[in-house]
């Protein structure tokens, strides 16, 4: 029962690590696993108690779908139809920060109850050596959320998963911070590829192996009644602590989130400073965005101020989650 249970930790990189979180998941557990983007936790696909106690535990409302999570190509093929643009796009990213949204196929054994009674499915390979012994161990189908309580920021530390989950799950698998710390990007591939979610794989180079540009989420289904992403809600990713975005000076009891090394008025007086990226490296603050919007959070700040992020490249990811903490 979500809130009773003893929470164990493996190091991803001892050997035996695998094969229990394996044989936990296999059981119906839930294991808590670290990917390049963020720490995902785990359910058994195929069954529908294990997926709901994962909506239990994380307190996840159920019209918001999950990412089935296998170890290769050949493996996603049994679970959703891929077209002649998906098979390119899962041939140039897999394994890797993307997430294809597919037609089912018909064997699809993924729980009506991960997928929100949709017909499509939204399927990855992540990089990570801890995570791919884990599915290649296990055999099947994995869904993971961000191991994060729902509406939280997403987990790039073991640490961060703890706080938010302990006592709730079976099983931590510890793989140290997580390299690229953005949530992977997602791709419906409908008549049009769309971008539903910006992520750890920027849009210009997806566009550069589609050969064609990738359209934006129509307006309408962006918050609407029936989202083509239903987990995008417009506040998502939120520390407790309010977020003022592309701040120029730091007010009164305000954290300052900095990026770059320009001058801001106002820093002296700041409750706390962490800056993203001195240098002004945007794969380096994603890296840093989720774990410095929890520090500031913890420094009783009456708000955290943002300064502007770049909007190129991986800036588009980082200034969606940016606006979601802000909303
Ligand atoms: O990097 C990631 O993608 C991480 C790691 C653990 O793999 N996972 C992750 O999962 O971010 P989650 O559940 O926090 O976000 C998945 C998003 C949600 O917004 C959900 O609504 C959307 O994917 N989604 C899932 N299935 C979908 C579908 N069939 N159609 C459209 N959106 C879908
Ligand atoms: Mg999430």
């Amino acid at each position: 029962m979500a809130g009773a249970l003893v929470t164990s930790e493996a190091a991803a990189n001892d050997p035996a690590a695998a094969s229990e979180a394996a044989r936990c998941l296999a059981r119906g557990g839930l294991v808590a696993f670290p990917t390049e983007t963020v720490y995902g936790l785990g359910a058994d696909a195929t069954n529908a108690d294990a997926v709901a106690q994962l909506y239990l535990a994380k307190g996840r409302p159920s019209f918001n779908p999950l990412i089935a999570h296998v170890a290769d190509l050949a493996a996603a093929r049994h679970l959703a139809r891929f077209d002649e643009r998906a098979e390119r796009l899962a041939q140039a990213f897999w394994p890797g920060p993307l997430t294809l949204v597919l037609p089912k196929t018909s064997s699809c054994r993924v729980a009506e109850l991960a997928t929100a009674g949709l017909d499509t499915l939204a399927v990855r390979v992540p990089a990570t050596p801890g995570a791919s012994g884990i599915l290649r161990g296990f055999g099947g189908p994995v869904v993971a959320p961000s191991a994060n309580r729902s509406g939280h920021v997403s987990p790039t530390t073991a640490a961060h998963v703890r706080a938010d989950l302990s006592g709730r799950i079976d099983l931590i698998v510890n793989g140290g911070p997580t390299r690229i710390g953005l949530e992977s990007t997602i791709i419906g591939i409908f008549d049009k590829a769309l971008l539903l979610r910006p992520g750890g794989l920027p849009r210009a180079d997806i566009e550069a192996v589609l050969g064609e540009r990738l359209a934006d989420l129509p307006l309408d289904h962006r918050d609407g009644a029936q989202p083509l992403a239903p987990g995008l809600l417009a506040s998502h990713y939120a520390p407790r602590t309010p977020v003022r975005l592309n701040a120029t000076h730091v007010e009164e009891g305000e954290a300052l989130l900095a990026f770059g090394n320009s001058a801001i008025s106002g820093a002296d007086r700041a409750v706390a400073v962490l800056n993203l990226s001195e240098r002004g490296n945007l794969a380096d603050a994603a890296t840093r965005l989720f774990g410095d919007l929890r520090s500031l959070d913890g420094k009783g700040a009456r708000r955290i101020a943002v300064m502007p992020i770049p909007e190129d490249g991986l800036g588009e990811a980082i200034n969606d989650r940016l606006r979601r903490a802000a909303a």
